[in-house]
């Protein structure tokens, strides 16, 4: 990789690289890799401000090594990203504003919003897809990087907060990130052998947790931790979805579900109860040393994979290792946590309800 790539007209090959969605712990670290892997290959790297709203008005910055060294262990993302924007019923602005740009092909790290918007301009603009979420919920992938910091996030806050349940005698719940997939609330729970854990793909029986917590404190238990995601539901009510005029990346939001089970243990269990939204706090921290693994092998392949000309192509990880796969592997509906999963099983033999 030591030779210098030029296109064929003799200029500097010159590639956009954009943010879309929710932020997730680890994207820096991906800017910083690629940047560095293809400016010591002689490449321009365009920097699109605010994910497709950079497209749409032209706002760029030039990535240099000097301007994103360090940056890969920092949270949120150093272009800016919007999880408003749409491209319906605008795809011909869109590729004619990205023709303006002179790029020969755009790399851009997104969740399923930002995924299914650029389904319907795939065919006119050579794109590198880098799978992001905290939820952990995109297919094609076994994982997403942000994922592993948001489940350390959670699982730190169910450790400290034990104390302070077991201290009053409480059952504090902790609800997670994660809309309608549960991985972040199984994975956090599970790192912090929480007591319950609660997903939506396992609608969950009133009757049986409420057995779970009155046995739990006539045994004499001190406090209890009840991990759940804000998707959550019990069998006998629907997931808390709102939509609100701001509307988030999916036009509506989860909320509600942890005030909700509070007062329902309050009313009905012998316990007293609380909860705790740990809401943003789980996008917003410095990356594990997993997900900066994760990120810089998948910005070195991203890199790989735009020096070699390898469109509609996205990094994935599978099998242990960090590959690639055509970019409709990542355009396919959510990765949801099934029955079979082996963390459910594992959740099982360490005696959490779930
Ligand atoms: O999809 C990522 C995510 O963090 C979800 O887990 C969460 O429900 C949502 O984004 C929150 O979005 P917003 O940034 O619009 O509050």
């Amino acid at each position: 990789m030591n030779h210098v790539h030029h296109s064929s007209n003799g200029h500097k090959r010159r590639i956009g690289l954009l943010t879309g969605g929710g932020d997730a712990p680890g994207l820096n670290s991906i800017i910083e890799a690629v940047v560095r892997v293809l400016s010591r290959n002689d490449f321009e790297i365009i920097g699109i401000c605010d994910g497709f709203e950079g497209i749409f008005s032209g706002r760029t910055q030039p990535l240099t090594i000097d301007t994103i060294r360090g940056a890969h262990s920092t949270a949120g993302t150093l272009l800016g990203t919007s999880n408003k924007s749409r491209i319906d019923g605008r795809e011909k602005e869109f590729a004619e504003k990205f023709s303006r740009l002179k790029l020969e092909g755009l790399i851009a790290a997104g969740g399923d919003g930002t995924f299914a918007a650029l389904q319907r301009v795939i065919d006119s603009i050579p794109t590198i897809g880098v799978p992001k979420t905290i939820d952990n919920d995109l297919s094609g992938t076994e994982l997403t990087f942000g994922f592993d910091t948001a489940c350390s996030v959670v699982a730190d806050s169910a450790d400290a907060l034990r104390a302070t349940a077991e201290a009053h005698h409480r059952a504090i719940v902790i609800e997670t990130m994660g809309r309608n997939a549960g991985w972040i609330a199984l994975g956090g729970g599970l790192a912090s052998y929480a007591d319950v854990i609660l997903v939506p793909e396992r609608p969950f029986s009133r009757e049986k947790l409420l057995h779970f917590l009155n046995r739990e404190k006539n045994s004499g238990r001190k406090g209890l931790i009840l991990v759940a995601s804000e998707g959550a539901r019990a069998d006998d009510e629907k997931a808390h979805l709102t939509t609100s005029k701001l509307g988030g990346s999916h036009g509506n939001r989860y909320e509600g579900f942890s005030n909700a089970l509070v007062e329902w243990i309050n009313a009905e269990s012998s316990w007293e109860s609380r909860n705790v939204v740990l809401g943003h706090l789980q996008r917003s921290k410095a990356p594990t040393t997993t997900d900066r693994f994760l990120t810089s092998a998948m910005g070195v392949e991203v890199a790989e994979l735009a020096l070699n000309k390898k469109w509609q192509t996205a990094v994935v990880y599978r099998n242990g290792r960090v590959t690639h796969a055509p970019i409709t592997d990542i355009m396919q509906p959510a990765k949801m946590i099934s029955n079979e999963h082996p963390w459910i099983d594992l959740a099982q033999q360490l005696g959490i309800f779930i």
